[in-house]
């Protein structure tokens, strides 16, 4: 049974792989979801069938309680708030290792009738556990609570905080190697974990609410981390891989984002980046912007050849997914050639415009990728910026004062016609004005997303 058992952990470790491989691509996403899905259902069942389960009945109250809330959740939750949803995922992953850490230790005391190895592989494994598991857990409450404004998202800082901060990590590493040398020192470990409770905290309150997405991808990867020293705990090798993978695509994942937005890891972390910028909200207004009814585009719409759709967060906000969809089908039956522009950091999580496109059943093959749009500007009629700002923002390219110099940026400003639909001149996430608003050839339609596109799809029916 046993030899049955590691067979299927190398299955389903295979199927992981195969799943993240399938979702890094749109067309393959769903499949790849599935695939790993089946892969952790094999996972499941031979744990289930190992000869150490003592039983099963509170295995199958954990499931049914998983389960339901878990279903509830996911059926109620927003799109637009699926990163703190992602957000105590990952923190209920982080604790749930904590704790398996915690009961594996209290079987080491001598009361048990067993002590640890002094730095052996499983007492390290439980500090490393129990410190990560911890920091996930509370970080990420703490990223929930931002982003679901249950607290002040803005950063919260103090004099002396990294200094605070890092009493508080060496503390904690040192009676990590209290515990790992002794196993059974129970007030250590009680400290420990106290202290990589409070960590979690202090770590994520100086982080703007704005760069919560990048915290979270950080924290999701932390939690494969934490699951990877449980599988040590528990020699169990599917653990240990799927923790590592976690652990990996997470960080490669935060590496992505932080590129996009041209910022290092240690500004996102420690520079407490939404501070200045609100600041600077709603100011420095740079000249006139022309205001364009829905009907006044429509005529312009008309007389196009290509058109570039550019998305952004306040699509999102405004659910207009499938009121773009229909705008695009209008001007396709016109002729016009229809693209939509995406940006890696467009929205506020990895793929929402992708995710979102995707629902309303937009054609993979008209959304392109930054890198492969931008040289297509030049050459394109009419742009739609509908809900973007800060991707569409050229002081990226040339304010060197600006806070998102260096990010690369959809550089919409070179096409002939851009009409942007905002709901008025209020900033984006980075909370900077934007020029592109005030050039020549941009035209705003100040509206809700959703319904100022409705609008124009009916302008141009009633053009026919
Ligand atoms: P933003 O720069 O945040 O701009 C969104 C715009 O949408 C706002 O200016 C807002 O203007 C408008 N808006 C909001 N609700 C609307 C509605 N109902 N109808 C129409 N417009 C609406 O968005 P973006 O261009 O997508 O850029 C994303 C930002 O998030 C970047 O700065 C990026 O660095 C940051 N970020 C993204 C991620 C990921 S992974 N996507 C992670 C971390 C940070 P009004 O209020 O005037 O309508």
């Amino acid at each position: 049974m046993e030899g049955l058992v590691h067979y299927a952990y190398l299955i389903s470790a295979v199927l992981f792989i195969l799943g993240l491989r399938q979702l890094s691509s749109a067309r393959t996403a769903t499949r790849g979801n599935i695939t790993a899905a089946v892969g952790m259902l094999i996972a499941v069942v031979a744990t289930l069938i190992k000869q150490e389960v003592v039983g099963y009945g509170i295995i199958a109250a954990g499931l049914a309680l998983g389960s339901v809330a878990g279903a509830v959740l996911a059926l109620r939750i927003q799109m637009t708030a699926m990163p703190q949803m992602v957000a105590l995922l990952n923190g209920f992953g982080g604790i749930a290792s904590a704790l398996v850490a915690t009961a594996e230790l209290l079987d080491l005391r001598p009361e048990a009738g067993a002590a640890g190895t002094p730095f052996g592989i499983v007492s390290v494994a439980i500090v490393l556990a129990t410190l990560i598991g911890g920091v996930t857990f509370t970080g990420s409450l703490v990223a929930f609570a931002k982003l679901q404004e249950l607290m002040r998202s803005a950063p919260i800082v103090y004099g002396g905080q990294q200094v605070v901060n890092a009493v508080l990590g060496l503390a904690a590493v040192g009676l990590g190697v209290v515990v790992a040398l002794d196993p059974t020192a129970m007030q250590a470990f009680v400290g420990l974990a106290a202290l990589a409770l409070v960590l979690g905290v202090v770590l994520v309150i100086p982080i703007g609410g704005a760069d919560m997405p990048v915290v979270i991808s950080l924290l999701n990867s932390y939690s494969g981390l934490a699951a990877c020293a449980a599988g040590f705990v528990l020699d169990n090798e599917a653990l240990v891989i799927s923790g590592s993978l976690v652990g990996a695509s997470g960080i490669i994942l935060t590496k992505i984002m932080c590129d996009a937005m041209n910022r290092s890891l240690g500004n996102v972390l420690f520079g407490a980046f939404g501070a200045a910028s609100e600041a600077l909200a709603g100011s420095d207004q740079q000249g006139t912007v022309k205001a364009y009814t829905p009907e006044d585009a429509a005529i312009v719409f008309q007389t196009a050849r290509s058109v570039i759709v550019v998305p952004g967060y306040g699509m999102a906000v405004a659910q207009a997914q499938h009121a773009v969809r229909e705008l695009a089908e209008e001007l396709e039956k016109r002729g016009i050639q229809v693209r939509f522009a995406i940006h890696p950091v467009a929205g506020r999580m990895p793929g929402h415009m992708n995710v979102l496109l995707a629902e309303a059943n937009v054609p993979y093959d008209k959304l392109v990728e930054m890198d492969e749009i931008n040289p297509e500007f030049p050459e394109t009629d009419v742009v739609l910026v509908i809900g973007a700002n800060d991707v569409v923002n050229p002081a990226a390219r040339t304010d060197e004062k600006s806070p998102i110099y260096g990010m690369p940026i959809l550089n919409v400003d070179q096409a002939r016609h851009v009409f942007v639909i905002k709901r008025s001149m209020n900033p984006g996430f980075a909370g900077i004005q934007n020029p592109l608003f005030f050039n020549d050839n941009t035209m705003m339609i100040f509206g809700d997303a959703k319904a100022t596109v409705l609008e124009l799809v009916e302008a141009l029916r009633q053009l026919d």
